[in-house]
């Protein structure tokens, strides 16, 4: 297995066969600009190797199981299925709007991601590291199933702070297990847990602590990650608990009825299985070629720094007891914020790549984030001030004005054809000498330092162009070669520019390359200038960013959330709704309300104001459901509204409380209502 960090990488003639996954989302949310950090920084990598000549495959999937989705699916009364199935196609959409262009994109929820596990299940039996053991868990009565943790709440035992989950305080930092909670609640029903006992399947982590610290040793991890693990190989490997108990959406486990394979044991297999259902497809893929024991591909996950854990022991350790090889690294990056800040619903932070795209170009954040990107496990942010400068004056300022300077002149004096030779070769050289390090940056993931050396390249171009001043040139006669000269040496150093920056930029690198005349680009078309060939009339590339249209995003990513009248449920990850207890619940006062009058609002295409008749009142709401619903067909009918809520000061006027709906927002929105025979002022209990 070639060590990540071998010098000898990037200068190799031979053709490397690499697979390339990254980890897989959460089937129950929408992708948002945390997640792209990640699968823009794949992607990248995955573009620059493809680019390079080498076999690169990126596969990845969606990652259907586990308990939120069966409790999603329980509280709304439908399949799981149609929930992962929804949430994979949004995936599907954005992704590919991104221009992230995975080989394959599968489901954990396949047949060949449940035969993998099986025959994984079945190799860790019969290697012997499977024990089973009575465990004592919370079980709620009520909803006939145990509890995860984080579904108790109760007073801390040791501070006795109230409303604490159930494995740690917030407040004093204590740890302990739910049933040491005083006065413990689930968060499902609202009733006390009790105590009850199951079989569970641990898989003997510590059976591999050997191989495992011997594949650290060989340079599969950042430094600061194996530093973490040098703190876990210290404090002694635990055993995993790999099963759960029924009801759970996810793979039954074979021979042991009633329980399943927690998730994280077959979603990182969902890497395997993509690779598996695209060897069904593509007569050039091989499933064994990528995963046996002596693969000699290389194989390496991106993840961001909170699933270090599953991919550095668990997932090594199981693919070494199965009998598969083991990655050849595992590259980390960090968390986004926003403006400085965790990403937030109420700052309008909160950004799903959908919104984006509604008002930005998805080439100026790819090429936002490479900026940034470094191979470090840092947290980048994502400053909305520096976004819309930097992008304006490298890509816009720097980059696509050469071409514009250049290509209006060829197309005059020249009938859009380049001249036979460069005036100034050594320029050219400058350029193929410099690529050798920009390669190396891209292999190392610095894609930071790739951008800056692209960019001083750029402003040498200009320096040329400046020096020679094609524009005064043209105004003589006689000189119409000169300046055709002058321009195709621009011209060919934007080619250049282009070329190296194809990985991040792939849309602006195929309208360049149709303009240019040319084919699909790939990096050792470097050192060939374009010579004596036409080229096309020259249409802006690319458009400045106008901050406007960062002030509208951020206003949408806020309306089509808190305040607005739609359930904001589906529109983010479950994981940033916290867990609330019962009197949390009760805190909320939800009527029944008539609607009196509904009328669209100037200026907002997503709002209506309606007028509500709450019994003894009347409220104004302004609700995000104008895409959906028409005015007229709303008076009259009967909906949920939250009453207590503080007013909140809009744009377009103030909203009195909130109505109920569900659905992923935008056209799909579906109003609540009460059975027949409620009466406006109502209370739901
Ligand atoms: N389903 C698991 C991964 C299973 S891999 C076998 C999961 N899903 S996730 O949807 O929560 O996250 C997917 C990836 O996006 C993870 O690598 C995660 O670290 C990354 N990110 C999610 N939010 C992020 C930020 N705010 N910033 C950067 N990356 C983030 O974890
Ligand atoms: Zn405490």
């Amino acid at each position: 297995m070639r060590s990540p960090r071998d010098p000898s990488a990037t200068n190799m003639t031979k053709i490397r066969s690499i697979l390339v996954t990254a980890a897989l989302p959460y089937a129950n949310g929408l992708a948002h600009m945390g997640h792209l950090v990640e699968y823009v920084q794949t992607d990248i990598w995955v573009r620059f190797q493809k680019l390079m000549g080498n076999r690169c495959i990126f596969v990845c999937a969606s990652d259907a199981h586990g308990t939120p989705i069966m409790i999603r699916a329980r509280k709304d009364d439908i399949d799981p299925e149609q929930i992962i199935s929804h949430y994979h196609q949004r995936y599907v959409e954005d992704f590919a709007a991104f221009n992230i262009r995975f080989d394959n994109f599968h489901s954990t929820h396949s047949t060949e991601n449940r035969e993998l596990v099986e025959g994984i299940y079945a190799a860790l039996r019969s290697g012997g590291h499977l024990d089973e053991r009575t465990i004592r868990q919370s079980y709620d009565e009520a909803e006939g199933m145990f509890l995860p943790d984080r579904f108790v709440r109760g007073t801390c035992p040791r501070c006795g702070a109230e409303d604490q989950y159930g494995d740690s305080c917030e407040v004093c930092g204590a740890t302990y297990s739910p049933s040491e909670l005083i006065g413990p609640i689930s968060t499902l029903s609202g009733t006390r847990p009790v105590e009850r006992e199951s079989e569970h399947l641990f898989f003997r982590l510590s059976d591999f602590d050997a191989s495992l610290r011997e594949w650290v040793a060989g340079g599969a991890l950042q430094d600061s990650v194996r530093k973490k693990l040098d703190e876990w190989f210290e404090s002694g490997l635990q055993d995993w608990d790999i099963s759960r108990d029924a009801p759970y959406f996810g793979f039954e486990i074979p021979d042991m009825p009633g329980k399943y394979f927690y998730v994280w044991l077959d979603a990182p297999v969902g890497y395997m299985a993509s690779l598996a259902h695209l060897a069904k497809e593509r007569q050039d893929v091989n499933f064994d070629e990528f995963w046996a024991a002596d693969s000699q591909a290389e194989l390496y996950h991106f993840i961001g720094k909170d699933i270090v854990y599953f991919h550095s022991l668990f997932w090594p350790a199981v693919l070494e007891a199965s009998g598969y090889r083991l990655p050849s690294a595992v590259f980390v990056h960090g968390f986004l914020t926003v403006n400085g800040e965790k990403m937030s619903k109420s700052r309008g932070t909160f950004i799903t790549a959908r919104t984006y795209l509604d008002h930005l170009d998805p080439e100026y954040l790819r090429y936002y984030y490479a900026s940034k990107l470094g191979p470090g496990v840092e947290d980048i942010d994502l400053n909305m001030e520096d976004f819309v400068q930097k992008v304006n004056s490298d890509l816009v300022g720097k980059l696509v004005n050469i071409a514009s300077r250049c290509a209006g002149f060829i197309s005059r004096l020249s009938g859009g054809r380049l001249s036979d030779e460069l005036p100034e070769p050594l320029l050219h050289e400058t350029f193929v000498a410099a690529a050798e390090e920009i390669a190396a940056a891209y292999e190392a993931r610095n894609f930071s330092r790739a951008t800056r050396q692209i960019m001083a390249l750029a402003d040498q171009a200009n320096q040329y162009i400046d020096h020679h001043k094609p524009w005064l040139m043209a105004k003589e006669a006689g000189r119409e070669r000169e300046v055709q000269a002058v321009c195709t040496q621009g011209l060919n150093a934007f080619r250049c520019l282009i070329i190296m920056l194809k990985p991040v930029l792939p849309a602006l690198a195929a309208a360049s390359e149709e303009f240019l005349g040319e084919g699909d680009l790939a990096w050792s078309d470097l050192e060939r200038p374009l010579l004596g060939s036409q080229i096309m009339q020259f249409r802006p590339l690319m458009k400045r960013i106008d901050p406007k249209a960062v002030t509208a995003m951020l206003d949408a990513s806020r309306d089509s959330l808190a305040g607005t009248g739609k359930s904001t449920e589906t529109a983010e990850p479950d994981s940033a709704s916290p867990e609330i207890g019962i009197d949390d619940f009760r805190k909320i006062d939800l009527r029944v309300a008539r609607v009196l009058q509904a009328d669209p609002v100037e200026g907002a295409d997503k709002l209506l104001r309606l007028t509500l008749d709450l019994g003894e009142d009347r409220r104004q709401v302004l609700a995000g459901i104008r895409t959906a619903y028409r005015p007229e067909d709303l008076v009259d009918r009967m909906v949920i509204v939250v009453a207590n809520l503080t007013p909140r000061k809009m744009r377009f006027g103030v909203s009195e409380g909130m109505i109920l709906a569900a659905g992923p927002g935008g056209d799909e929105v579906f109003l609540l209502s009460p059975d027949t025979g409620a009466a406006p002022g109502m209370r739901i209990t």
